[in-house]
């Protein structure tokens, strides 16, 4: 098989490459490498991974070649959006509109979609509820599920928000930014601390891309909730588990926060297939803790 990966150079993407390559596939790592190479570079060795630096806003070259398309390449998360929503429209967007034109049906493409687009309701969500979203990334990730799901041969992973170790970390998610506030500043200011979210770790993200495509025929088609029914926490709820590890203060603030998501979600879907993540919030936590604790170089990846 002839896999891709889009934006194979990302936080997911560089967990999802490296696994893929334990499995004994050929992997194609396609990014514009916007967050430079050094993520990736544990992995140019690997005779079984080609490497290609382009921009998916000129769409895929040779794209008919793959078996398998992993589209996980776009402006990830509220902040990166909120603050470059142009780019968002023509990556997350146009982009993938372009990416769905050339799909052909014998090939399989799967999507790296959002529990995001939930929005603000506070209600248990499963893939029947009315999406609602509520900032610019959501809305972008919205509109390239809907524009792929005209194809029969595309199936949407709604991602939890990720959280652990990578070696392109993003301290942006609320997991790897409240640990790294608690071990440095010995501080969290809590905006919303009722809101509620929902986690998966990375390297149980990367295993759900793996599970859709060994399950390709029974999932074909369908949109699925990618998290555990156990991983649903609030803010608060998240503080208090990094507290049982570390000593720090917490601030609560009478301010919104700008993002407003609080949702709970259900993920009964894909677990009935059989796929269910293996790590905890807690084993995310004490590797996060390890990691800052004795490496600086963090600091340059913090967006917030
Ligand atoms: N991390 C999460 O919590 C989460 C949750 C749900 C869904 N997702 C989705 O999963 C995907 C991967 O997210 P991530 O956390 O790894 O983000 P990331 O920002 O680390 O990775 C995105 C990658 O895409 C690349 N990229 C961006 N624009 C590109 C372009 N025009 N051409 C080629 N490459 C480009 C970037 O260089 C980067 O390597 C995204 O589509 C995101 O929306 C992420």
């Amino acid at each position: 098989m002839r896999i891709l990966v889009t934006g194979g150079a990302g936080y997911k993407g560089t967990v999802l490459t490296r696994k893929l390559l334990e499995h004994g596939q050929r992997v194609t790592l396609l990014d514009n490498f916007m967050y430079g190479y050094e993520p990736m570079m544990h992995l140019a060795t690997n005779r079984n991974l080609e490497i290609v630096k382009h921009d998916i806003r000129n769409g895929i070259p040779g794209m008919k070649d793959y078996d398998v398309i992993f589209h996980l390449a776009g402006i990830s998360g509220f902040p990166a959006c909120a603050s470059n929503p142009h780019s968002a429209q023509l990556i997350n967007v146009e982009a993938t509109r372009q990416i769905a034109a050339d799909l052909a049906p014998g090939q399989m493409l799967i999507n790296a979609s959002t529990t995001s687009m939930y929005g603000k309701s506070g209600e248990p969500c499963n893939e029947e509820t009315p999406v609602d979203p509520v900032s610019t990334y959501a809305m972008t990730k919205l509109a390239a599920e809907q524009i792929l799901h005209d194809k029969p041969n595309v199936i949407s992973l709604r991602f939890a928000t990720v959280f652990g170790f990578s070696t392109r970390m993003r301290m942006d998610l609320m997991i790897n930014d409240f640990v790294y506030k608690a071990v440095k500043e010995k501080v969290i200011v809590l905006f919303d601390s009722f809101a509620k979210r929902t986690f998966i770790h990375v390297e149980d993200a990367a295993d759900c891309y793996i599970f859709a495509m060994d399950n390709f025929d029974r999932m074909k088609g369908g949109i699925f909730n990618a998290g555990g029914n156990s991983l649903n926490f609030s803010k608060d709820e998240i503080a208090a588990k990094i507290k049982e590890k570390v000593d720090f203060s917490v601030v609560n603030s009478e301010l919104r926060d700008k993002d407003l998501r609080h949702f709970i979600v259900n993920f009964d879907k894909i677990e009935k297939l059989g796929f269910r993540p293996s790590r905890t919030v807690e084993q995310g936590i004490d590797e996060l803790i390890r990691v800052y604790g004795f490496y600086e170089y963090f600091s340059h990846y913090r967006t917030i």
